[in-house]
């Protein structure tokens, strides 16, 4: 049907030239981190950015210029300014660390030039210092942890000790927490932000947190920290007497195997598992399986969804810095995840968030969806996009 319709009306090949034109001329830096605490996230996040690429088809239509941000904020400056200003990309994608999104917010504003952010939760990225050229399509750090909060209240537990590393997501992700928790008739009772990227020994905190008699530990570590972090929890015995719970990097598919048996019971929240069921999701698991014999994780499905982004933004015709701008802000669709809009009074994705249990499956560990929150949206919070 198609051949005939394309033969009578002769513009198919016109047509699909043109998306090859468009798609031919767009040079994406990808800016993440390849060393460092965060590197085995950046290596994820791009590992689904391009399995997204293959899958339309389009590896070859995109420039894709690499830059190690090493989750540091002046580095991450330094790399900006490069893909920016030399080698003039059409679009930047990527940003792990919140610390490095706030560091190159306004340089990103001033230059005009589109900010896919694929996995930095910074909340006023898209709130106070919201930017028409800033597009989230990974999470807020009050996204993930503000449902939990009403969640965990509402399941009994009433008095919290809260821990996370000391830079903007870990000071964010506990006071969205906090609030939600606080306004459900729960209590923090006490709270520690360890040296980022620099603890290795938890016991002094741990012991603090136990002495403090919560009913639980709330959390956010990612990377290596929450791999250390949730083996401590273990051997310290912390695990046996006060339930641990986070925002869901703490116990994320792509190290939950290097956590191994001391991440079991753990309950935390998250904008994506590997475990959902649904057809959309069953399908990139099985493509994600087959090409890196690993289930996907949650970067993993963030580098994915900034390509869709992206794609789909060229494939309407958008050409250069402005119109991917625009058109970004515009796609949405029902993905791996979920059901994916972009919130056009924030650019922050507008998505479900799922409270997982990891539970053990035999001998490997899995996720067990015990609650649904759908299309979680943050308030503006002062953002105003112009
Ligand atoms: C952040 O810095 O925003 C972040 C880093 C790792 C996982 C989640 C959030």
């Amino acid at each position: 049907m198609r051949k005939f319709l394309c033969a009578a009306l002769g513009a198919c090949a016109a047509a699909s030239l043109m998306v090859h034109s468009a798609a031919a001329e767009t040079k994406v830096g990808l800016l993440l981190p390849t060393s460092g605490n965060y590197a085995a996230l950046g290596k994820e996040i791009d590992d689904g950015f391009v399995m997204a690429l293959e899958e339309a088809g389009m590896a070859g239509d995109f420039t894709l210029v690499r830059e190690d941000s090493e989750a540091k904020p002046p580095v991450g400056m330094a790399k900006a300014r490069k893909l920016v200003l030399q080698d003039n990309v059409d679009a930047v994608v990527g940003i792990v660390s919140s610390a490095v999104l706030g560091a190159v917010r306004d340089f990103i504003d001033g230059s005009k030039v589109p900010l896919i952010v694929a996995n930095a939760g910074n909340d006023e990225a898209t709130g106070a210092n919201c930017s028409k050229y800033i597009v989230r399509v990974s999470f807020s750090n009050a996204q993930v942890n503000r449902p939990m909060g009403t969640w965990m209240a509402e399941h009994g537990v009433k008095k919290v000790y809260a821990m996370a590393p000391d830079y903007a997501a870990g000071h964010q992700m506990i006071d969205a927490f906090t609030a939600s928790f606080t306004a459900a008739g729960g209590e923090v009772i006490g709270a520690d932000y360890t040296p980022f990227g620099k603890t290795q020994d938890f016991g002094p905190y741990l012991t603090k947190a136990k002495a403090a008699s919560p009913d639980a530990v709330f959390v956010f570590y990612a990377g290596g920290e929450a791999i250390s972090f949730v083996k401590q929890y273990d051997s310290f015995g912390l695990k046996a007497d006060i339930p641990l719970y986070g925002s869901g990097f703490l116990t994320s598919p792509l190290y939950v195997k290097a956590e191994g048996p001391a991440a079991i019971g753990v309950t935390t929240s998250l904008h994506y598992v590997p475990t959902l069921d649904t057809p959309e999701n069953q399908a990139f698991v099985a493509a994600f399986k087959a090409k890196f014999d690993r289930p996907p994780s949650e970067y993993a499905v963030q580098g994915y969804d900034s390509a869709r982004v992206l794609i789909e933004a060229v494939k309407a015709g958008a050409k250069g810095r402005e119109a991917i701008a625009e058109a970004l802000s515009k796609v949405s669709y029902t993905g791996p995840r979920g059901p994916l809009t972009i919130d056009p009074a924030t650019n922050n994705v507008v998505q479900n968030i799922y409270v997982y249990e990891t539970v053990a499956d035999g001998d490997a560990l899995t996720q067990k969806i015990v609650g649904t929150i759908n299309e979680v949206r943050d308030a503006p919070n002062g953002c105003v996009l112009k």
